[in-house]
C-alpha cells in the first residue's frame, strides 16, 4: 500500500473573502449541500490510504473537533427514533480512535507556518497536505495518483491546473521543465505573480506531497508575499536539493475559498443528485427568469 500515510490539513487561515460568515464558522464546514468541505478532503485522502490526519487549527476552530467526534445524544437519539442508518452513516464518516490530531496554530501567519506547526506529528516520512477549500471531484482522486508517482520521484510534488491568464495572480505558479514519467518536472516557482509576469499557467490547487525536510526549510524561511510566511517559498528554496516535481489534475475542480466557487460547487453537487436534479433545474430557470427578465434568455431543459 501507499507509503504515505500521514496528511495535514491546514485549516486555521481567516476565511476574510467569507466574511461575516467565518467569525464563528471555519470555512472548511461550508456544506456543498448537506456535506461540509472538510468531509470531502477527509474522504479523498482516505479513499488513497492515509491513515493518520492532521488538522491545523486557529482559534474559533473548535467545531471542527467537535464535528469529527462522536455525537453522543445525537447518534443515540436517531438509534432511538429508528434512524439507526443514519447514526451509522455518520459513524462511517469519521476517523476512528487515534487517527485525528490537531495542532493549533495560534497565529495565522501563512500557510507555511501552517504545515510547519505539523512538524512534530510528521516525523520521517513524505506526507500529503490538502486545503480543503480547494474542491477536486474525479472518479480515482489526484492525490492517489501523486502518491504513486512519489514512490518513484521522491522529494517535493504538487498537484497543478491550467488557469486563466488574469487569474494567475491568485496562485502559486510553477515553471515547468522536461515531462517525467507522467509528471512535470518544476524549475521554479512564484506565489502570486503579478498580472502578464507569471511563467506559465500552470497553478498550485492546493494537493502536495511533501518531503519532511521541508519542515526545516521552512523553519528559516523568510515571510514572503502578502506578509506571510509561504509554503511556495520553502518548495523554491528545495529545489536542487530535492527532486521537485508537478502533475496535472484529471478532477473537476471548484476553488471554494471564493464565492463564485463555492456557488458552482453548491449547485453542480445539487445537480449532480438524482433526489435534487429536477427541483433544482426548475429553481434555476424561475430564479433565471425573474433575475433577467430582460434578455429572454433562458437555461435549457435537461
Ligand atoms: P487562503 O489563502 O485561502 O486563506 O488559505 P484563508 O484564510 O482560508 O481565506 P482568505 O484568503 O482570507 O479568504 C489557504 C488554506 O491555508 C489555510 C487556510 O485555512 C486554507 O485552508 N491557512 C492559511 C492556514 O491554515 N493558516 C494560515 O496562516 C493561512
Amino acid at each position: 500500500m501507499s507509503a504515505v500515510k500521514t496528511a495535514v490539513f491546514p485549516v486555521a487561515g481567516f476565511g476574510t473573502r467569507f466574511l461575516p460568515a467565518t467569525k464563528a464558522m471555519p470555512k472548511v464546514l461550508f456544506p456543498i449541500v448537506d456535506r461540509p468541505l472538510i468531509q470531502h478532503a477527509v474522504d479523498e485522502a482516505a479513499a488513497c490510504g492515509i491513515e493518520n490526519f492532521v488538522f491545523v487549527t486557529g482559534r474559533g476552530n473548535s467545531a471542527i473537533e467537535d464535528y469529527f467526534d462522536v455525537s453522543f445524544e445525537l447518534e443515540s437519539m436517531l438509534r432511538a427514533g429508528g434512524n439507526s442508518h443514519i447514526a451509522a452513516s455518520l459513524e462511517r464518516l469519521r476517523p476512528g480512535p487515534g487517527q485525528v490530531a490537531y495542532v493549533r496554530q495560534i497565529d495565522p501567519l501563512g500557510l507555511g507556518h501552517a504545515v510547519w506547526c505539523a512538524r512534530n506529528t510528521i516525523g520521517d516520512e513524505p506526507f500529503a497536505v490538502l486545503l480543503a477549500d480547494e474542491l477536486i471531484l474525479s472518479d480515482t482522486p489526484d492525490l492517489a495518483t501523486m502518491i504513486e508517482l512519489h514512490a518513484d520521484l521522491g522529494g517535493n510534488l504538487v498537484l497543478v491546473d491550467e488557469v486563466a491568464a488574469d487569474e494567475t495572480d491568485q496562485y502559486g505558479i510553477i515553471t515547468p521543465g522536461r515531462d517525467v514519467n507522467g509528471a512535470i518536472e518544476v524549475t521554479d516557482i512564484i506565489e502570486k505573480p503579478e498580472l502578464g509576469t507569471a511563467p506559465s499557467n500552470l497553478a498550485l490547487i492546493g494537493r502536495y506531497i511533501l518531503d519532511p525536510t521541508i519542515m526545516t526549510t521552512l523553519e528559516t524561511t523568510a515571510t514572503g508575499r502578502g506578509g506571510e510566511i509561504q509554503l511556495t517559498d520553502a518548495l523554491l528554496a528545495s529545489i536542487g536539493a530535492l527532486p521537485f516535481h508537478a502533475v496535472r489534475t484529471t478532477g473537476r475542480r471548484f476553488d471554494c475559498g471564493s464565492k463564485v466557487g463555492f456557488v458552482a460547487a453548491t449547485m453542480h453537487a445539487a445537480l449532480d443528485r438524482d433526489d435534487m436534479r429536477e427541483d433544482v433545474q426548475r429553481m434555476i430557470n424561475e430564479l433565471y427568469k425573474h433575475q433577467i427578465p430582460d434578455t429572454g434568455h433562458q437555461i435549457p431543459e435537461g
